[in-house]
């Protein structure tokens, strides 16, 4: 009888049990102190070099700082999701070189008192920039955790005072058929459009970001700026961003429009809810893919439901999914 590979427990995997062992003898207060000392090593590591620096204050925002070690930056800039360059990972590190990243607009329209179109200096200058570390879950069943720079979205929509009638964002991103390949393609019904509500769109953790691991961000992470919602799918987090219209209505994304009874206008992480084609239950983080490694449990609202669980206080998540 053979073992199944499985069954065999090399050394250095059988060494890492005994690290992590004594790692847990220590207690929680040892963990946190690991958590502490990774974002410590974040903070002091040298800058990637590749584009102009971007820093930020440490989040004071609850929940913002994740304990959990930010992913290798070359994971987080050559493995991406951005459907304008074409559907594979590599595709968005090798294209998205060509897209125009200045001058950039984004135009704020819609039920609010003051709209406006902002110029890109004036966003980078709006409120001060802060470090988010925030886990990023994709709809496929991986993840990252991602040392983002930027301020609350909450910041901007301040600014344009929204009327009574606002109850959803609708979020346009860059449509370019001369620079993005992808959008001549029919894969998605371009520009790509997300949406939150309104209270989603004001918690503070919802994030309009401009950097990663304290520089700008790559064009293939969505530059010059995103969304990102780390409660929610990625895909929820709209790259490249040049509109935002408040509405009264639910708006229609994107992915909705592709697969209604795949993606919902929700799409908190839910392990309880499986897409209908996989489960969500168990996730793969990048970086972590060695021949043992164990899969992780997918957490509720992806570890955030301290602080956003109230938003769906009394929602059936499985209809809402
Ligand atoms: N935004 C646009 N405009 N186009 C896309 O294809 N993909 C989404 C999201 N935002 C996407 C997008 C998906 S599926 C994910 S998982 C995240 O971006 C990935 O972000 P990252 O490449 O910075 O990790």
């Amino acid at each position: 009888m053979t073992l199944p590979a499985s069954e065999i427990t090399p050394r250095a995997v059988y060494e890492g049990r005994r690290a992590l062992l004594r790692q847990m003898a220590a207690g929680a207060a040892g963990m946190a102190l690991a958590g502490w000392a990774a974002r410590d090593a974040l903070a002091q590591a040298p800058r990637p070099g590749k584009l102009a620096a971007l820093t930020g204050a440490r989040s004071a925002v609850a929940g913002a700082l994740t304990m959990e070690k930010p992913t290798a930056y070359a994971d987080i800039t050559s493995y991406n999701n951005f459907y304008e360059f074409g559907t594979s990972k590599s595709a968005p590190a090798n294209a998205a070189g060509a897209m125009k990243t200045r001058p950039w607009t984004v135009a704020v329209e819609g039920e609010v008192k003051k709209p406006k179109v902002f110029d890109l200096d004036e966003l980078l200058k709006l409120a001060p920039m802060e470090e988010r570390i925030y886990r990023l879950r994709c709809v496929e069943g991986w993840s990252m955790v991602i040392p983002w720079v930027g301020y609350s979205l909450a910041e901007l929509i301040r600014r344009v005072e929204p009327t009574g009638n606002a109850k959803y964002l609708e979020f346009v991103t860059l449509a370019d058929r001369e620079h993005m390949g992808g959008v001549r393609s029919g894969v998605l019904d371009w520009p790509y459009v997300e949406g939150l509500r309104l209270d989603e769109a004001m918690q503070p953790l919802t994030l309009l970001a401009f950097g990663l691991y304290g520089e700008l961000l790559p064009n293939q992470n969505g530059a010059p700026l995103r969304l990102v919602v780390p409660w929610k799918y990625g895909f929820k987090s709209g790259k490249s961003l040049v509109k935002i219209r408040f509405v009264e209505r639910e708006p229609r994304t994107a992915w909705m429009k592709a697969g209604p009874d795949e993606y919902g206008f929700y799409s908190n992480v839910n392990p309880n809810v499986d897409h209908p084609r996989w489960s969500q239950a168990t996730e793969r983080r990048i970086g972590e893919d060695g021949l043992f490694q164990k899969k992780r449990p997918t957490l509720m609202f992806n570890g955030y439901e301290a602080q956003v669980g109230q938003l769906y206080a009394g929602m059936d998540l499985k209809k809402f999914f």
